[in-house]
């Protein structure tokens, strides 16, 4: 089996703020330590729904990528590039296309929806319809096999699952695809050979799905295969196909919805976020004029603190007593909302002391940056065309 990768990535939406930092960033960071990790700017996707004004690309890629850095994405860790500077993306997402139903694409739940919510723009493209084949070659094409996104993204890994099988089934036949897997069971020795063949009988005939189980652990542990036989293997337990592209998971980020300003979900177009590298006056004047349980009119009146989107900054930025502190005294109006928001403020300034000064090396020193991307893009680079060797193959194009 192919080793374990993470891979995920972001519109390029400038600035980001602490929405993105509890919702996705904090979580990649994390990965980071645990696996090798590819995370990239999704350019061409900001295109399909920009395209009439691409301008403001550049901009937001490099505003984004100090934040993720100021976050504490560390190059040394992880694979960190542009979309658009790795053209494999766009060669396979091609390459995809031939093989995707249309009526795949018209199913897709946030396809409608979003033609409906920007309906003020033309989205009756083909670029758009194909919007979820892109992200399907983004992940593919590193071959990523665990995926950490929100959960409006599911059924675009869904999809990409989707994508991948019906490649891997329309294209994984290689020429003497059964002689050759024979062959490399024989490289199993004899023992494990036959353990082998009776696991794939056992799947095959009857869907014993731990023997698929089983077969595959076999097959993990095996050392003495190449890289090659192995994937032939897999392939040949399962049916008689290689299998050139890999299913991903999505990995669900437990996290927070942290609210905004006037309690609506935080989102740049709505004006009502904190952004991660705010101002520290900033901070506190957003904060203490932010939304409040609306019965607490005068300081006298009790409040509720599940009415309150103060409260949900509480959740993720205080500790249990500050909590207590708050229930107890929300509820008996023994402490006014100022009193109530200055811990958060407290805590949002300390969050943003040690970020603000990571990014202020890459403000600095811009050149420090676009090394650090085009680093990256080298190395993503290198990962996609081991891949697109596999499907150029496989998609007879090595032709001479
Ligand atoms: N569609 C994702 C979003 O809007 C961005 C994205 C593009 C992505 N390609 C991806 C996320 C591949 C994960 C993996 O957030
Ligand atoms: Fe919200 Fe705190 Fe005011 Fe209660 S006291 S309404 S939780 S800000």
């Amino acid at each position: 089996m192919y080793p374990v990768r993470v891979l995920s990535g972001m519109r390029p939406t400038g600035a980001m703020h602490i929405g993105h930092l509890h919702g996705a960033l904090i979580n990649w960071v994390r990965l980071q330590t645990e696996y090798p990790c590819f995370f990239f700017v999704a350019d061409y996707h900001a295109l399909t729904t920009a395209y009439e004004d691409p301008d403001i690309i550049g901009k937001s890629v490099w505003e984004m990528l100090v934040d993720w850095l100021a976050a504490g994405l560390d190059p040394n860790q992880s694979t960190i590039f542009i979309q658009s500077r790795v053209p494999e993306h766009a060669e396979l997402s091609l390459l995809l296309g031939m093989s995707t139903p249309l009526g795949w694409l018209e199913r897709v739940p946030t396809y409608k929806e979003q033609l409906e919510r920007l309906s003020q723009k033309d989205l009756l493209t083909y670029g758009f319809l194909g919007y979820p084949v892109m992200q399907a070659a983004d992940i593919l094409v590193y071959r990523a096999s665990m995926v950490p996104v929100g959960e409006d993204q599911v059924p675009h890994i869904e999809m990409t699952r989707e994508i991948a099988r019906r490649f891997n089934h329309l294209f994984g036949r290689e020429p003497g695809f059964e002689q050759r897997a024979r062959e490399a069971m024989r490289r199993l020795g004899s023992k494990r050979a036959k353990l082998y063949e009776e696991l794939r009988t056992r799947y095959q005939e009857q869907g014993d799905d731990t023997a698929l189980e089983q077969g595959r652990a076999l097959l993990s542990s095996a050392q003495s295969l190449s890289l090659g036989d192995r994937e032939r293997l897999f392939g040949f337990l399962e049916g008689s196909r290689k299998l050139i592209l890999v299913e991903p998971h999505a990995r669900l980020t437990k996290s927070p919805r942290l609210p905004g300003l006037d309690g609506q979900k935080m989102s740049k177009s709505y004006n009502n976020a904190i952004a991660m590298r705010e101002d520290p006056a900033e901070v506190t004047r957003k904060i203490r004029t932010m939304q409040t349980d609306p019965a607490r009119v005068r300081r006298n009146d009790p409040g509720n603190p599940e009415l309150c989107p103060v409260w949900q900054l509480h959740q993720v930025y205080t500790d249990e007593a500050t909590h207590a502190w708050v229930q107890h005294g929300c509820r008996t109006a023994a402490i006014g909302c100022l009193d109530c928001k200055q811990p958060v403020i407290d805590a949002l300034l300390r969050e943003q002391g040690p970020i603000r000064e990571r990014a202020q090396q890459y403000l600095d020193d811009p050149t420090l940056l676009r090394n650090i991307v085009a680093d990256g893009c080298d190395k993503a680079r290198k990962a996609a065309q081991e891949t697109m060797r596999d499907v150029r193959e496989a998609m007879g194009l090595q032709y001479t």
